[in-house]
């Protein structure tokens, strides 16, 4: 690509604030030949037809999306969906006796079952709809928030997405609790030699995510889970990053509840998931107040309906919950052991080939086995919002920022990071044009 400048900018050389003075490079960001790594089990050009965007151009380019952390494109057959069920079904739930209620309320409800399968649970009364996992995880907060009394403490980790943050910090303020958090290592792990002193008879919720948003780091969710039970403490994954890339088993995990969102796995913006076990979710107080989440109403009071509707005041996104079940459905007949093997095949070539620039700071876990999703970096001398400005000019669309995660940048010393995060319809070429997009952004700022 010509090193000629991004249109309408004439900005000079980025010396974005990004902290690098205090942190050098080490060993495992200096260049390496090495551009080994699995080749990818999906047949990725055949799955890029199944997504209408993906042949889309971009300021004349070939739009390579590299977002998905942020979310993923949608495939025909969940844009299919919520146009059929507009065109055709389109009723509100559990309201109307009518053809058309019965319709959509049984499309809505059967889709909380496989729901439920998906994420291996047995019972989908545990399955409530959110607005989102950050609906989800207010939900959640704001529930388990009734429980706490002060002087408690809520077991956070430094690597949490503002979302599973500042719901904790709410509630935790206007109960007296403690907020508390295990620290990342420099290599982008969650230092677990700490957990035994973090963790205490006070320790009443632990919430953590799967994966990290911007480290890609895998967290050993099942041993955390194990420590936390056995003080007592009930355990909330956040796997708004893992479930686009692992297979979810609710009883393996061994959590308490578990949170993601449909638009990460392929189904529309605007819908959530809330898995909680149903014998605790039977005991937690409603979240929002309003149409059928009661059983009965008098003028001074309320009785709640049964779970999991007491968690779903007023209409909910019933065509976007109804578009959730292709999506599912398409991740599920590519089987989450190709998805998983096709995503650590892009990470290692991403990683080498962009290890193989020199210079880049590049969080996270240096061994690709270890992490999925997202490579978040920084260049020494592009500030972020500077390369994401300019890959954008060659049809690449990647994330700068702090990507939600504003005290796990802090703890690296960072502002501000770019971020590339890749999924099933990603292939090479794509990871060659992030590359070479990368070089073409150096040239132009010196
Ligand atoms: N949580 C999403 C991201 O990391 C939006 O980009």
């Amino acid at each position: 690509m010509a090193s000629s400048s991004p249109a309408g900018s004439t900005k000079p050389p980025s010396q974005g604030p990004l902290g690098l003075a205090t942190h050098p490079l080490r060993p495992s960001d200096i260049r390496s030949d090495s551009v080994e790594g699995a080749r990818s089990p999906l047949d990725v050009a055949a799955i890029r037809r199944d997504f209408p965007i993906l042949s889309r151009r971009v300021h004349g380019h070939r739009l390579v999306y590299l977002d998905n952390a942020a979310t993923t494109q949608k495939p025909l057959v969940v844009l299919e969906r919520l146009n059929h069920y507009y065109r055709s079904t389109n009723a509100n739930i559990h309201r109307g006796i009518h053809r058309l209620a019965e319709e959509a309320t049984a499309l809505y409800e059967e889709t909380r079952e496989h729901t439920a399968r998906f994420l291996a649970a047995t019972d989908p009364r545990g399955v409530v709809f959110t607005s989102g996992a950050t609906g989800a995880l207010n939900l959640l907060a704001s529930s388990w928030g009734h429980w706490l009394r002060p002087g408690d403490e809520i077991l956070l980790t430094e690597m949490e997405h503002h979302s599973n943050l500042v719901p904790w910090f709410l509630v935790a303020r206007e109960r007296g609790a403690q907020v508390r958090h295990i620290p990342v290592t420099e290599d982008g792990r969650l230092d677990l030699t700490r957990l035994g002193e973090l963790l205490t008879e006070r320790t009443r919720i632990v919430s953590l995510t799967q994966v990290s948003n911007v480290l890609g780091t895998i967290n050993p969710i099942r041993a955390i889970a194990d420590a936390a039970h056995a003080v007592g403490a009930l355990v909330s994954v956040d796997a708004a990053q893992g479930a686009p890339h692992h297979a979810i088993d609710v009883q393996a995990l061994g959590c308490d509840a578990l949170s993601f969102s449909a638009h990460k796995v392929l189904g529309p913006t605007g819908v959530g998931v809330l898995w909680v076990k149903p014998d605790l979710l039977e005991r937690m107080e409603p979240y929002q107040g309003g149409g059928e989440m009661i059983r009965e109403v008098q003028m001074d009071g309320a009785t709640w309906a049964e779970i999991p509707h007491r968690f779903e005041a007023g209409t909910p996104n019933i065509a976007g919950v109804v578009a959730l079940g292709p999506a599912l459905d398409y991740v599920e007949r590519l089987g989450y052991d190709a998805i998983g093997r096709h995503g650590e095949a892009i990470i290692t070539y991403a990683l080498d080939r962009l290890r193989g620039l020199g210079g880049l700071r590049i969080l996270g876990p240096t061994d690709p086995t270890e992490r999925s999703g997202a490579i978040a970096f920084a260049d020494p001398v592009v500030h972020p919002h500077d390369l994401s400005t300019v890959l954008d000019q060659e049809g690449v669309a990647i994330r700068a920022g702090h990507h939600c995660a504003q005290p796990l940048h802090r703890r690296y010393g960072l502002v501000a990071t770019a971020r590339a995060s890749f999924y099933i319809y990603n292939d090479r070429d794509d990871v060659d044009a992030l590359v070479a997009a990368i070089e073409s952004a150096r040239r132009y700022f010196g």
